[in-house]
């Protein structure tokens, strides 16, 4: 049975933050879920309480060598005032599979469910109101052992914590440019790419800031071995549409698992569109350019959904799809994603659970 999960009531309230205001991760709720775990006695004393800070040692093991996961869902608001939320065990799942990989114990997957549906219920308010909106959900665990020495730690503390937010990025559908980055790289074989654990945010920053000052919204990650194969971009996973057929880099060990992709996968099997996984080579992606048959390029993720690319530059070359504006598949796609998410379309696939 369930861990009860205790509550403790907030002596105020905040105020709201208008839509305009919202942005994306700027704000937190009143509420926040937390629970703990020790080596002898498991994951306990699961609570909602108040939003606020944490009091941890300076020596607690995250702050020194980073054993933390997290994960990113969203709760929508429909028309009729219900809040759904997208897939909410497929995030439960990848953050067990984050936490093995990186020594963390694995959690109840029926308790954070519960937990994320009892918090979403209760802070429904919070879910803004207006197109393109919906509250962020981040679950994440660190290690909070006072200790210096180099193992997993043999404490944790579980968070769920809630932010409105808008879109991701300002001009959600205006197609972005994309620097090819050829020296850094995101994720190694056998690594941790795989997974949604801090550091591979923290170790792609470099590069994202060198984009930016040359003037690119976002970076194309090759594979670390050949640096030939296109493994994400920025932190999406990344689809193109090639004469009529849709393909996107197979999960090979360092490439995120992404939920959106899979969603994106699914519904391009519903619609009868061809749609492959496989090793893409970025050279392949520019002869198809030459060619004429590069038709689109598009992320994907929790965060933007869908975000088109206008713009790849690879060295000295520079190649512009479908005219710099965003392709009809791809547009199909966010719009049948966000209606789904908003319950305004049909949910074929069971997609949606009402909170
Ligand atoms: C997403 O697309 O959802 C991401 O991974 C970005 C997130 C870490 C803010």
């Amino acid at each position: 049975m369930n861990q009860m999960i205790e509550r403790v009531k907030t002596s105020s309230q905040k105020e709201k933050p208008s839509v305009d205001a919202l942005g994306f991760g700027k704000y937190f709720s009143d509420y926040m879920f937390t629970m703990d775990y020790e080596t002898e006695k498991g994951w306990h004393s699961p609570k909602i309480t108040p939003y606020e800070p944490l009091v941890l040692d300076p020596s607690a093991m995250v702050f020194h060598y980073g054993q933390a996961v997290f994960e990113g869902l969203k709760a929508y608001r429909t028309d009729d005032g219900k809040a759904l939320l997208f897939r909410p065990l497929k995030n439960i799942k990848r953050l067990n599979l984050s936490c093995e990989r990186m020594s963390i114990p694995t959690l109840d997957e029926d308790l954070v469910m519960d937990a994320i549906h009892q918090l979403v219920e209760l802070e429904k308010d919070w879910i803004p109101n207006g197109e393109g909106t919906s509250l962020y959900i981040r679950p994440f665990i660190i290690a909070t052992e006072p200790y210096l020495g180099v193992r997993p730690s043999h404490s944790y503390k579980f968070m769920v914590i809630l932010s409105p937010v808008g879109a991701y990025y300002s001009g959600q559908l205006n197609p972005v440019k994309i620097y090819v980055e050829d020296y850094y790289v995101r994720a190694v074989p056998g690594g941790v790419g795989h997974v949604k654990t801090s550091g591979n945010y923290a170790a792609s920053l470099k590069a994202q800031n060198n984009a930016e000052e040359l003037g690119f919204e976002q970076v194309l990650w090759l594979d670390a071995k050949e640096k030939k194969y296109i493994e994400e971009v920025g932190s999406m996973n990344i689809f193109f549409k090639i004469n009529g057929e849709v393909i996107t880099p197979k999960l090979n060990g360092s490439i995120l698992s992404g939920i959106t992709r899979d969603s994106v996968i699914e519904l391009l099997k519903h619609w009868d569109v061809p749609v492959r996984e496989e090793r893409i080579s970025l050279e392949d992606i520019f002869k198809a350019h030459a060619n004429g048959d590069l038709e689109e390029v598009f992320g994907s993720g929790t965060a933007a959904v869908i975000s088109p690319v206008g713009e790849l530059k690879w060295g000295n070359e520079s190649i512009t799809v479908n005219d710099n504006k965003i392709g009809q598949l791809s547009f199909q796609i966010y719009d049948t994603i966000t209606k789904i998410q908003l319950g305004r379309a049909d949910d074929p696939f069971n997609w949606t659970f009402e909170v």
